[in-house]
């Protein structure tokens, strides 16, 4: 096991109403609130109306941005970040899924320090300080809500890339369930998709951690039984609370604790898919995954097989890769590229960024021929 320092600063309220102690929690930090969020999804299930409610029974004057995209770009968050310093706001209060949230990451560090938000990104400019941010979740996905990353993408530089910085762990996170009653099928089965691949990249990481393992086990074995349910019953309150905290505690630092890094591969060649074609993150992920396995049955034959015997009884590679295409099925994700609506005609656009970025891991980095491989998994 390797050293490590067991942090996070997060506040997190989770269960049926708790955006009823936001105000409060809000007002010790100022008198002047950013609130950001999306295409509009939240003013249709609730979460908008409660939280500016209770920023406004504070007293606490509230100025607007929002049109935060899905993929969320760059130049959202430069001019959220422009309109926060006009307004001299002392806080932001981010609501909606992880794009919304992970952008008012940085648009806080942007109003502190009056900077551009891709050299925050690229570590050209380091951050002393950051506004308090205050997330009010409403996907259960990305584990955002409990942990200090967030990820942009620049059609300029042609990339999507995560930044990580300890300045941007939301102060307070209210995880209200109800919220997410909203969210469709395909978003909801990415979201599932998403936090096992959160589980898998810790899994695929570099260093022996055991506990670490037994929680990627458990949060997985989580997703496994609230899943494929919650997929036939998308309204149902108690299997959202199940999955939305199964998401948080797939990416809040348990499953980490103890290994050198996570390997995080199949999430730079996702982002790949993304940036290009604007893929949903979670299917990039339910195509990629599988796929990765298959180019990586001889290095990681070992691992793919202990998680398989864990979670589906394998007796073989193949048997536990197939579970894992089985299980993503059974939710709805996508195991080919075509499903997306991306062509075959694309496969040397999207290999020539992924070798172009050189996409791989921390732990298992690919080579360009593994790379044109894997598109053939891919398709
Ligand atoms: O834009 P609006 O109208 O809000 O609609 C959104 C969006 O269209 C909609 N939605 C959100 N909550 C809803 C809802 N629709 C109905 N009811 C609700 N309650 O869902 C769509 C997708 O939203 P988005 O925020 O993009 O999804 P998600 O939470 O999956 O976030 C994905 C982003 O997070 C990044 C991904 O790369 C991607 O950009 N990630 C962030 C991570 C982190 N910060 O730790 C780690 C992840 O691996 C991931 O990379
Ligand atoms: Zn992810």
């Amino acid at each position: 096991m390797k050293n490590f320092l067991a942090f996070n600063p997060v506040k997190l309220h989770f269960g049926k109403n708790v955006v009823q102690e936001l105000g409060t929690s809000a007002s010790s930090h100022g008198k002047k609130a950013l609130l950001v969020y999306g295409g509009g999804s939240v003013l249709r299930n609730g979460s908008y109306h409660d939280t500016r409610k209770q920023l406004q029974a504070q007293g606490i004057h509230v100025t607007e941005y929002n049109g935060i995209k899905p993929n969320p770009r760059v130049e959202n968050v430069d001019e959220a970040a422009g309109i926060g310093r006009t307004e001299g706001v002392d806080m932001v209060v981010a609501v909606g899924g992880g794009s919304v949230i992970d952008s008012a990451k940085i648009i806080a560090i942007c109003i502190a320090e009056g900077s551009d938000a891709w050299e925050v990104m690229t570590g050209k400019h380091k951050p002393a300080s950051a506004l308090p941010l205050i997330a009010v979740l409403t996907l259960a996905a990305t584990g955002t809500e409990m942990n200090a990353v967030s990820v942009l993408q620049n059609s300029e530089t042609q990339e999507k890339i995560g930044y990580r910085n300890e300045l941007i762990y939301p102060v307070h996170s209210f995880l209200d369930p109800s919220y997410t009653q909203s969210v469709p099928a395909n978003h909801t089965a990415y979201g599932v998709v998403d936090l096992v691949a959160h589980c898998l990249e810790a899994w695929f990481g570099k260093g022996e951690a055991t506990l670490s393992d037994r929680f990627v086990i458990s949060v997985i074995k989580e997703a496994q039984e609230f899943g494929p349910k919650l997929m036939k019953d998308l309204d149902n309150y108690e299997l959202r609370a199940n999955i939305m905290w199964a998401a948080t505690c797939a990416l809040n630092n348990l499953t980490i604790y103890g290994r050198e890094s996570g390997d995080w591969g199949v999430h730079a060649l996702g982002h790949v898919l993304s940036f290009l074609y604007d893929t949903a993150h979670g299917a990039t992920l339910s195509i990629i995954y599988p796929a990765w396995m298959k180019v990586l049955k001889e290095r990681a034959g070992d691992r793919i097989l202990q998680l398989g015997k864990e979670l589906w009884g394998s007796s073989s590679v193949d048997q536990s890769i197939e579970g894992l295409e089985s299980f993503f099925k059974s939710l709805g994700g996508p195991l080919k590229c075509q499903e997306e609506g991306i062509e075959a005609i694309c496969k040397n656009e999207i290999l020539s960024l992924m070798n172009k970025q050189d996409a791989g891991g921390m732990n298992f980095s690919l080579s360009d021929k593994e790379r044109e491989e894997l598109l053939e998994y891919m398709f």
